[in-house]
């Protein structure tokens, strides 16, 4: 018999079985995720003129989408008899291999670019016990460095996104979507980094219509970082460069399923600044209450952007955020941080409070 999550959240696997590829039921490998929030975000909505719901991928285990593709790499890896996975990262699939990996108890390395991943992820790496190489060179540095180890050591998983079950997990995100709107969404947008979620997403809601649960399927509506946007100029990136971390990639490596979700579904792939990124992030948590990394705000960031051109989509939205954002608290510390403390006095406090404003509505 497999682990079990009990409660609430049975995993993607069990809920989605007949969705995915076979896994024996003593192999799962399961932490509870998926079933994450679909949060309404009123006040977004009206600066959009659609009716936008946050799909807060930050809500699983190890607060990133990657967990529900993670549990059914890993689960297989154990199903084949690996002993030991890899995988590249900017972060978060590092974080959840390691997670996942704890749980299946086998060992995992995550190769990195150095000083280029997230405080948060780090920890998360280190505090399950993986094994962290830092190289010298970016993501796609150690991607294709990661494949090779993989296929040339033969016992090794990969479990990028480049491995077909981390999409098949992943696809579960849309048939969640669709089930809580009671009908897919006419757009939805998203980060684009490796590409990898984007071309899972689209599969879930092709294979949705397809199963005859619904006749339409949403616009998908990518967006990357300016720095790091090659499926937008056509051209790889020899040296990516964005503030969102998470999706500082110069060579995707899923480039041809998300121009075919783009294409496919009448969609678009388009890019957003830096600063546009980070306002769309403060304004999740200022203003709708959710607090994710940066990559995870590129999707509003361009929803936002489309609006002021006269472009956004209609109807009914949703932003998928992908990572919480408790991973990265340098980006907010160095905009941002705490005051000089006061006496503890009655007196001292209140003469603060005075001094600021209550919060509109
Ligand atoms: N958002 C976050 C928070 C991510 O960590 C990633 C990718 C993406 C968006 C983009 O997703 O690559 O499927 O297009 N992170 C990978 C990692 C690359 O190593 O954690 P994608």
């Amino acid at each position: 018999m497999g682990v079990q999550a009990l409660g609430g959240r049975r995993g993607v696997i069990r809920k989605y079985r007949d969705w995915l590829p076979e896994i024996p039921e003593e192999a799962i490998a399961t932490l509870g995720e998926g079933d994450t929030p679909l949060i309404e975000a009123p006040r977004l909505s009206e600066k959009l003129g659609a009716r936008l719901y946050l799909k807060f991928e930050g809500m699983n285990p190890s607060a990133s989408f990657k967990d529900r593709g993670m549990t059914v790499a890993l689960s297989r890896a154990i199903a084949t008899g690996s002993r030991a996975c890899v995988c590249a990262s900017t972060g978060n699939t590092a974080a959840s291999a390691s997670a996942y990996s704890a749980r299946a108890g086998i060992t995992c390395f995550v190769v990195v670019p150095v000083g280029k991943i997230a405080l948060g992820k780090a920890v998360q790496v280190l505090a399950h016990g993986a094994k962290i190489i830092q190289i010298e060179g970016n993501f796609d540095a150690a991607l294709k460095l990661s494949q090779r180890v993989a296929e040339e050591l033969g016992n090794v998983s990969l479990v990028n996104s480049v491995n077909p079950d981390r999409i098949e997990g992943q696809k579960t995100a849309s048939f969640e979507v669709c089930e809580a709107l009671g009908r897919p969404p006419d757009a939805l947008a998203l980060p684009v980094g490796n590409a990898g979620n984007i071309t899972a997403y689209w599969r879930g809601f092709k294979e949705w219509r397809e199963a005859g649960y619904a006749d339409t399927a949403p616009r998908m509506l990518g967006f990357q970082a300016e720095g790091a946007s090659p499926l937008v100029t056509g051209h790889d990136f020899e040296s990516p460069e964005t503030v969102a971390s998470a999706i500082r990639i110069g060579a995707p490596a899923s480039k041809e399923g998300a121009l075919a979700a783009m294409r496919e579904s009448g969609g678009l792939i388009e890019s957003v600044t830096d600063e546009e990124i980070l306002e769309a992030q403060a304004m999740l948590a200022r203003e709708a209450g959710v607090f994710c990394e940066p990559a995870s705000a590129a999707g509003v960031a361009g929803l936002l952007k489309l609006a002021r051109e006269g472009r956004a989509p209609e109807g009914l939205v949703v932003s998928v955020l992908t990572g919480h954002g408790l991973k990265d608290p340098d980006t907010i510390l160095s905009r941002t941080s705490l005051p000089e403390p006061v006496p503890a006095t009655f007196e001292a406090l209140t003469g603060v409070m005075q001094r600021v404003e209550p919060a509109a509505g």
